[in-house]
This record gives C-alpha cells, structure tokens and sequence, in this order.
C-alpha cells in the first residue's frame, strides 16, 4: 500500500494493495481523475491519459462532450453536471473553481488543498487507507479563509468518474419489515439519483451504498461501490453522459441545504469508503467485511457478542419486574447471557402514546427501580441492557410539558406524529446537554452492559430545512461519540425500528445493528441475505432472532429448529416468551444455544458467501468461511418445498484445494471435492433447514 506524488508527471497515486487509484493535477491546475481500478505496475502506464488531460480544460465546441472527469466537481465552465460544492456569496454571485495548492501524505493518508485564487474558499479533500486492501475513505473540508460570510449550498463528499461501459447501478432497497432487497438498474444518459428524505433513518428504504459494474455475478466481474458513513438525508447522483461515462457524487442532500460559514469556519464532510473489486458481489462483500472487522468496528474479534433474551417480543408494553424476573432466570437456565429490558419500562409507558422523555421506571411495575433487576441479571452471571429512544417525545410526558419547544418544528409549527411521538430537536443545544445528562445518569444508576438506542419515526416534511436536518445527525453522532468514550463498555446497539439505521454512519459506535423489526425465518432468509452482502454477521442484531411462533410480525408458525438455525446466522437473540415454555422447550432452546456458542467464535469471525440466493430458487444456501480458512459452517434453508426441490449437490468455494476437511461425524473430504463434487443435502416440506460444519485438519 502507498500514496505517491510523481513530481514529473504532476501525479497522485494511490496503491491500495488491489487497486490502483490516480488523479493529475492540470497544466491550469486543476484536479483531474485519470484512473482506478486494479492495481497497475509500469510508472509510465498513464501517460497517454495524462497528454489528454488539456483537452478537458479547453473545450472547442458543441460536440466536444466527454464528460469531464474532475476529481472534485466545483463549477467549471462547461461542466453540466452537480457541482460537488457550491459556496453561494450573494444572490448573484456563487461557485468556485478550485486550483491544486499544496498536499500533505503520509503512509495513509493524503489531503490535498485546493483553493479558488479569487475566493476566499479553501477545500481540503482526504484520502485515508486502512489495513483493509482495496478501500480508500474519502471525504472533504471546506474552510471560509476570507473576511466575508458565505453560505454552502451543495457539500459532497467525493465525486468518482469512471470511463464508458455499459454500467448497472446495483443497491438495496425495501421498507420496513422488507429491507435490503438488492436491486439493478441500467443507466442510461441523465441522472439517476438514489436519496433519502426522511432525515432520521435511511435503510428501511434505500441504504446509503452503489455498486457499480457490467453484468457483474456473485463471484465474477468488476464491481466499483460506494458506502456512504451517514445516518440522515444523502444523495448519490449517478450522472451518465452520451458515451456512458459516468460521475458519481455522493454525500449528504444539498436539497434546500445554507450551511452558513463566517471568516475562519470550516467543516468536514462524512467518509464515503469506495472499493473495487474484479470478483463481483462475492468480492466486494468480503472487501467490506475486511473493512469492518479489521478497520471500523468497535468490537474486538475476541469480545464475542452475548446470546440476547430480550422482553420486547413476550411482554411489548406490558413488562413488570415479576416477569422480568422470572425470564432472567429462564434465561439463564437456557444459557443466554444478557438479559435486554426492551420498551414500556418507563414511567407512564404501558402503550405507546406516553411515556418517551421520561426516562425513570415506572414505580408501579418496577417498584424496585433498574439495581433491581441488574442485579438479578448479575448474581447468576447474566448481562443486564436497557432499550432507550432519547430522540423521542411522547406529547403525554414530563419533558413535553416541560419544554414543549424543544420538539422539531417545521414552519413555526410542532411536526405531525407518528407513533405518537416527536421528534426532540437535536440542533438546540439545551436539547443535547439534556439527552447526554439523562444517558449518564441511568448509565450510572445500575450496572448496565449494553444499551439499546431506538429510534422509531421519521421527518415528517421536506419543509424541515437542510440544515436541521444535517445538524440535528451530527448532534446524534456526538451524543454517540459521548457514549462510546464515557461508557466504552457498554455495547451499543442501533436501532431504527429495526434496520433504519443499518448504515455505515453508525459502524464506529455500534457493536450491533438491529436488522429488520422482521424476524420471521422465512423473510428473514431474504433480509440476512441483503444484510450480510455489506455487514458483518455479527452486526446482525434484532429483538428476537429466534423469533415467536406464530411471528407477531406475520403470523406465520415455524419449527424450532428452523428459527433456531436461522437466529445462529446472526447475532443471536431470543424473542420467545421463556415464561410461556415448556421444560422439554426450554431444553431444546438450552441445546440451540449451546450449539450456537459452541460455533460462535467462526460464525461471527467468517466471510458470508451466498452460495444460492433464496431470490432466485427456494433454498438459501449461506456458507460462512472463517477468514484464516479453517473452519467453514453451511446453513442451507428452504420454505414451501415440492417433492425433490430441497435436493441438492451443495459445491463449497474459497477451500484450500489440497486440504483435508472433516465433518462432525469423522467423514472426510478435500477442499477440491467438496468445492467440485459437492455435498448432497436433501430438505423437504414447509420449513426445513440444516447445519453442515467442516473443519481443515
Ligand atoms: C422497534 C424496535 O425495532 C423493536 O425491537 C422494539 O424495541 C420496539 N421498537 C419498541 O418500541
């Protein structure tokens, strides 16, 4: 890995370990995106792009339309497409055209300064490089360097050009209950934007992320992606000119954005991670994984994520001390090892219309307070977590009526529920200081392991302006920064009404993130499979990953064993009432999570290769390879099966040819056979799964 400046050939080359990455600085000076892709090896392979390089600043006529490839669009004369900044002066007077100044680099990291010599703007762009080969992190500053204000009206990230191809824009979409769907679409000449609008949360509809290729497979065929490291409003523009090159710019919604910037102001941008590989979906999966568990994830490798019993999917609203008591200790004699009060805990909160801002126990269903039941969780060796939403007000609560104006306001006027609840406005500073006091005092009350942070409504209106709504997710990632440095360990989870806030904005704070409010096997085989195309299995949090039966969410009744193999493929949890179980239940729950955390330490260390995607037959096959090669765990599921279509020959990938793997029963088989010849499985009817584990001797 290195970043390099080539004097001679005014060059910037970044070497990511896989790819190769460069840009030129201009006989004008401007910056110039020349190539990325895989790594190249000769000093002089980009000079004949570089003799181009002029072309692009001097434009001779109409027909003259390649699309310019700047490595950081400001408005330049003839560039159409969306400036990645827009500094607006006054009501005639905007834009800049930035100049190549100066740069700093180091072994990882490189910032460059561009300036306008007739603007007072300075924009910084940064390239930081991980452990993780193949990824590059960018983002940008802008910094008022004059005596006058001016106002920011686009802020970007990054923009990436990439030459002409027939290119597909791949991303997950869905809605709550159905996030994740991995969707295609040609582009063709205009624009193409993928956004958000909802302010709080972005995934239940769209996750902020791009792959870009041609006909790119799951294991096969160059894929270019980006994922941007923000929770709120963003947009990725993906604009295409007449010969198919294409500019992606990607960062937070410049829609109605007046960031206002006073003399020596300046403002960093979030991280986009961009990444290339020539393996397809496959490859890129596993370049993301990389990422998380070597560079972004707060949670050692060796700090196993506990197995969960969580009281939202038995009791909802209507949780008291005596039922929680009686599941810790169901809990523990099943083995789980951390007990999560869920929602309804607090004052006032037996149904959703009260009780969100006032964050003490109701004295009536919990007489003893929180000690109560941490130290219950604690005397048999248990964890102890609590569900918060500090975001959130009920307009039936204390702090509403104390501070009725600290709720989000669109035009003067209180916003519109939902769920009964308003959004607190995270840009009044009082607001912040609040939510970060009440976060330290319940944190401190009672042994607390793990704090579950929901969030469970959206902005209501695009009237909500720009600007709050970028403030207002800054303000959420400092309350978290808090967090994360005053309580490092007490492991956070995200939550967004499920997988709201599955985005790589919150991987620095959260050691898990709740996937889907659906936990249903069924769905779920669909849901894991989009969730763990960018995130890590052990990310793959939720209320109740072995869920109820019949789902709460759809009524549909499973086996145990089906939802039981279906919550190891994740971050364990359980959502069925302990109370309500039978003995002979509750031992085979008992041996599903000995089972689980017998395998735990593989599953959650393992790239995830889809070995057959449910979208596309009725089975999901899942295999889980650790990432040193030795162990790899098959979980095949199928639902709604006619006679013969659970039969299979399962081929393995990523073994070691000339290896030796053994199974639990002592058969034996090398890698070259169990990836060429295959393993025969045979599921049948309704809901069938099963678990294959091969260890390399
Ligand atoms: C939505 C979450 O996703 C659920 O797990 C649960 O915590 C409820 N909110 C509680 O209101």
């Amino acid at each position: 890995m290195s970043i390099r400046f080539d004097q001679n050939r005014r060059l910037f080359r970044i070497d990511t370990g896989s790819t190769t990455y460069a840009f030129a600085v201009s006989e004008q000076n401007r910056l110039c995106h020349v190539y990325y892709g895989q790594t190249l090896c000769g000093e002089g392979d980009l000079d004949s792009d570089l003799q181009q390089l002029t072309h692009s600043e001097n434009r001779r006529g109409v027909d003259d339309d390649p699309l310019q490839m700047w490595e950081y669009a400001s408005s330049e004369p003839f560039d159409f497409l969306t400036p990645a900044v827009l500094p607006v002066f006054s009501a005639t007077h905007c834009g800049v055209s930035l100049r190549y100044t100066e740069h700093q680099l180091s072994d990882h990291q490189l910032d460059i300064v561009l300036r306008d010599p007739e603007q007072s703007v300075e924009v910084v762009l940064h390239y930081r490089l991980f452990h993780t080969p193949g990824i590059i992190a960018r983002s940008a500053t802008v910094k008022n360097i004059g005596e006058t204000p001016f106002h920011l009206h686009a802020f970007f990230s990054a923009s990436l050009s990439l030459p002409s191809d027939n290119w597909k824009a791949s991303y997950y979409t869905g809605r709550w209950g159905a996030e994740y769907s991995l969707v295609h679409s040609s582009l063709s000449q205009g624009c193409f934007t993928l956004s958000n609008r909802r302010g709080t949360c972005a995934s239940h509809q769209c996750v902020p992320f791009v792959a870009l290729g041609n006909n790119a497979t799951e294991e096969y065929g160059d894929l270019f992606f980006l994922a941007l490291a923000w929770s709120g409003d963003y947009q990725i523009h993906l604009e295409s000119d007449a010969s198919g090159s294409v500019r992606i710019t990607a960062g937070i919604s410049s829609e109605d954005l007046d960031l206002s910037f006073s003399p020596g102001d300046s403002l960093t941008s979030p991280e986009v991670f961009i990444g290339f590989t020539p393996n397809g979906f496959g490859g890129m999966s596993r370049l993301l994984y990389d990422l998380e568990y070597d560079d972004l994830c707060i949670r050692k490798d060796s700090e196993p994520i506990p197995v969960i019993v969580n009281s939202w999917y038995p009791y909802e609203f209507s949780v008291t001390q005596e039922n929680c008591i009686e599941m810790i200790h169901k809990a523990h004699s099943v083995g789980a090892e951390l007990f999560v009060l869920d929602d309804g805990w607090m004052k006032g909160r037996s149904n959703d219309h009260t009780g969100l801002g006032d964050w003490w126990p109701d004295p009536e269903r919990f007489p003893d307070g929180l000690g109560f039941l941490s130290d219950a969780c604690h005397a048999c060796g248990m964890q102890f977590g609590l569900w918060v939403e500090p975001e959130m007000v009920n307009e039936d609560s204390d702090l509403y009526r104390s501070h009725p104006d600290w709720v989000l306001h669109v035009n003067g006027k209180k916003d519109a529920v939902m769920r009964s609840q308003f959004l607190l406005d995270l840009t009044n500073e009082n607001v912040v200081a609040w939510s970060i006091a009440t976060l330290n005092r319940l944190l401190s009350s009672c042994r607390l392991d793990y704090l579950k942070w929901d969030m469970n409504r959206y902005m209501s209106s695009p009237a909500i302006r720009g600007n709050v709504r970028f403030y207002y997710i800054q303000n959420l990632y400092r309350i978290w920064s808090w967090l994360k440095t005053a309580f490092p360990n007490v492991l956070l989870e995200n939550c967004a009404s499920g997988g709201g806030r599955a985005d790589f904005g919150m991987l620095p704070y959260s050691g898990r993130i709740n996937r889907s409010d659906n936990a249903d096997p069924v769905d779920v085989m669909k849901i894991h499979e989009g969730f763990t195309a960018l995130f890590i299995p052990r990310l793959a949090g939720g209320a109740g990953n072995i869920c109820p039966s019949p789902s709460s969410i759809n009524g549909r009744s499973l086996p145990l064993a089906f939802r039981a193999l279906s919550g190891m493929t994740g971050s364990m949890s359980i959502g069925i009432n302990l109370n309500h179980c039978s003995p002979s239940e509750l031992e085979e729950i008992r041996k599903y999570i000995a089972r689980f955390k017998e395998l735990r330490n593989d599953l959650h260390n393992s790239y995830v290769l889809r070995l057959r995607s449910v979208n596309e037959s009725k089975l999901s096959i899942l295999e889980y390879l650790q990432r040193d090669g030795s162990m790899v765990i098959l979980f095949v599921f199928g639902h709604g099966l006619r006679l013969h279509e659970g039969e299979c020959n399962i081929r393995l990938r990523g073994l070691a040819e000339k290896a030796i793997y053994t199974n639990e029963s002592g058969l034996c088989m090398s890698g070259s056979a169990l990836m060429h010849h295959g393993i025969r499985v045979g599921l049948q009817g309704d809901a069938d799964a099963c678990i294959h584990v091969f260890h390399k001797m």
